[in-house]
């Protein structure tokens, strides 16, 4: 048994006062002794973006960071964007009207990357959330949903409702 410390965070808004290996990936202590399994785990090496949360409302790759360095720190994984149970957020609505996930894997780094990028930039032009995503790989989308739902929740997030689909004026 390695060593052990104790940590205190909050996460999705809610407080945990936790004992963990001084060892233990902040991705592996979210899923595994939180049971937040929504951060998926890709690559474990930096490179994917599956694992992103957002460390004080930065993004983070939760893989390599380790969980005792999220001492006093705020956290929101993918399970803290949805207002509630019965409701999904602007962004997330996005996704699910642009068809921005396929199998989902990369969405929760898809996610909470977007979510600061739209925060820092209400009003993007399509090559600034295609950089902006450009850490996060999918291997399914071919990326034109994500983007659509990212421009998509732009305009919902200023109040302006959902975007027309390119063709389909409303
Ligand atoms: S699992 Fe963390 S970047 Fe790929
Ligand atoms: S939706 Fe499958 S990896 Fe992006």
């Amino acid at each position: 048994m390695g060593e052990k410390r104790k940590i205190t965070l909050t996460v999705n808004g809610r407080r945990y006062d936790e004992e963990v290996e001084v060892r233990l990936t902040l991705a592996d202590f979210l899923r595994h002794q939180l049971g937040l399994t929504g951060t998926h785990l890709g690559c474990e090496h930096g490179v994917c973006g599956a694992c992103t949360i957002l460390l004080d409302g930065r993004t983070a790759r939760s893989c390599l960071m380790l969980a005792v360095q999220a001492h006093e720190h705020e956290l929101v994984t993918v399970e803290g964007l949805a207002p509630n149970d019965h409701e999904l957020s602007p962004l997330q609505e996005a996704f699910r009207d642009n068809h921005g996930l396929q199998c989902g894997f990369c969405t929760p780094g898809m996610l909470t990357t977007l979510v600061e990028f739209l925060r820092d930039n209400a009003d993007p032009t399509e090559q600034e959330v295609r950089i902006a995503i450009s850490g996060n790989l999918c291997r399914c989308t071919g990326y034109q949903g994500i983007v659509a739902a990212a421009l998509d929740a732009a305009q919902r997030l200023q109040g302006k409702g959902p975007r027309a689909p390119a063709g389909h004026p409303h």
